[in-house]
């Protein structure tokens, strides 16, 4: 049966909140926040929204809590357009993120997992049915990483592309990247997977070349504000950022993620994905909040006829 250019996403869903603050509080110090704003993140429905804004036909799978923010998460998600029919309700909180965002748009992150935590292999068997109809799956590590190997192998043997963002950064057995097509971390994570920093395009080659033998055709490392390497097999190009004044960059990676599986499934090659995506990442920096502030279509095509990108 012939595939459907739709995508599925296994991972995690995050009641967020976005602390605005001058600086981070010393220890022991207890510091007062200028706003707070709260959000429907984590990793997998972030890269679920970003697809869904982009017209794709996308399903995430994972789990939520039965209170208030799960159900809240849930309202969010669908009126984006996302398919939920595969997030379970668990007897455990629905997870958290703590956002701190200082003045020049930089955030620091931490997560508490609650009901991603318990998000099981059973998941991935009720998704094998999916999966064959689907092209491509996606996969983040805020989920267990025994689900995740789980999910990488069911994705090969169902014929999906398995786009694997490898964060929060874990340590993954050989057989687990060797079934994965394509690679995304930051530099930190390269740094974590390649055992040396990363912290500029000349390093994030070197790092690449090194991870690129233990996947199957894909690395990405993304760089912030300079941009992201993507490194095949036999060809990289670095693809620069678009300049633009980021307010708060949660959720970038994932629209990046998200918009490059959505190029990818309309036929563009990795490095004309790369650079839709580095569009799509630039705009959503520019608002608070990862979902509220990722693009659709018209935006990325406005954006880069402005850019003349
Ligand atoms: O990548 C950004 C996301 O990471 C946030 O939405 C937060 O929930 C964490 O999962």
């Amino acid at each position: 049966m012939a595939k459907k250019d739709q995508v599925v996403v296994l991972g995690s869903l995050n009641y967020d909140m976005i602390f605005r603050q001058q600086r981070m509080p010393e220890i022991g110090e207890t510091y007062t926040a200028d706003s707070l704003q709260t959000a429907s993140g984590g990793k997998g429905a972030n890269q679920a929204v970003q697809c869904a804004r982009l017209g794709i036909p996308v399903y995430l799978a994972g789990a939520v809590g039965r209170d208030a923010s799960g159900s809240w998460l849930l309202e969010q998600l669908q009126g984006y357009g996302v398919h939920t029919e595969y997030v379970g309700l668990l007897e455990e909180c629905t997870g958290v993120g703590m956002v701190n965002c200082l003045q020049d748009g930089s955030v620091r992150a931490t997560i508490y997992g609650g009901a991603n935590a318990r998000v099981s292999r059973e998941a991935v068997e009720a998704l094998r049915p999916l999966l064959v109809d689907s092209r491509i799956l996606i996969l983040q590590l805020e989920i267990p990483v025994d689900t995740v190997a789980c999910a990488v192998a069911a994705g090969r043997e169902s014929d999906c592309y398995v786009i694997l963002n490898a964060a929060p950064a874990r340590s993954l057995a050989a057989e687990v990247l060797a079934g994965v097509d394509c690679l995304v971390v930051n530099e930190t994570e390269a740094s974590f997977y390649w055992g040396q920093p990363v912290a500029d395009f000349a390093s994030a080659e070197l790092a690449a070349r090194e991870l690129i033998t233990r996947v199957r055709d894909t690395v990405i490392i993304t760089l912030g504000g300079q941009g992201s390497l993507v490194c095949r097999h036999n060809s990289r190009q670095r693809i620069p950022a678009c300049r633009v004044k980021a307010v708060e960059t949660t959720g970038a990676g994932d629209s990046y993620i998200g918009a490059y599986a959505a190029a990818l499934l309309q036929g563009q090659d990795a490095f004309a994905a790369a650079r839709f995506a580095a569009a799509a990442a630039a705009i959503t920096v520019q608002g608070v909040g990862a979902q509220p502030s990722m693009p659709s279509r018209e935006d990325i095509d406005g954006f880069l006829a402005r850019t003349g990108k």
